[in-house]
């Protein structure tokens, strides 16, 4: 899904990626896009026949949300992913699918808020991320610091930082390309 920025493909991917692993996820996306490389693809099988390409990823209802927004995008978005506030209406578009698709596939500087961005930026910023009011002011606080230009890419790279470097226990912060300005480093908590 790094290949291109084909909206089509990154909403696949986030779908799966959004309660698996990208390791998990990789032979599963792969399998799904030789065989159904166009949203046409999807909303002209059968859910029945889609569920084979889902089995062992678990969390079905994704699937069925899959199913019930390619209809829609071919019945009522001429076979495009929409953007904006018809994007947020299709089944199984939360805030976190919401960014990843406008930011990754549409260049819109909005940013992504997830586990490992949660810990980023709380290790960074040297605060909590956890209430509904202090995940509010991450997203004003990220929405500050986003790269306009490739907002996509700076949202994967948060992402990828926490999953590889970052990480919940004994983070790399030797390899860290931002341990300079990270407020839990420089003052060891
Ligand atoms: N986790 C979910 N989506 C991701 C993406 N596009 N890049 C990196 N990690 C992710």
């Amino acid at each position: 899904w790094r290949v291109d920025t084909d909206p089509y493909r990154i909403w696949i991917s986030e779908f799966m990626l959004q309660q698996t692993q990208v390791k998990t996820v990789i032979p599963y996306y792969n399998h799904w896009m030789r065989d159904f490389p166009h949203v046409q693809d999807v909303a002209n099988k059968n859910i029945n026949v889609l569920l084979k390409y889902w089995e062992g990823l678990g969390y079905y209802k994704r699937l069925h949300n899959i199913k019930n927004a390619a209809d829609m995008i071919m019945s009522e978005h001429n076979g495009k992913i929409p953007i904006g506030n018809e994007l947020r209406a299709l089944p199984g578009i939360g805030d976190y699918i919401y960014s990843a698709i406008s930011s990754i596939a549409y260049n819109e500087p909005v940013p992504v808020i997830d586990g490992n961005v949660k810990r980023v930026s709380s290790r960074y910023w040297g605060k909590t991320f956890n209430t509904q009011p202090e995940i509010k002011n991450l997203f004003i606080l990220l929405s500050q610091n986003i790269d306009k230009k490739l907002p996509g890419d700076f949202n994967q790279a948060l992402m990828d930082l926490g999953r590889e470097v970052c990480k919940p226990k004994q983070p790399l912060c030797e390899i860290c390309p931002i341990s300079t300005f990270c407020g839990s480093y420089q003052n060891n908590t």
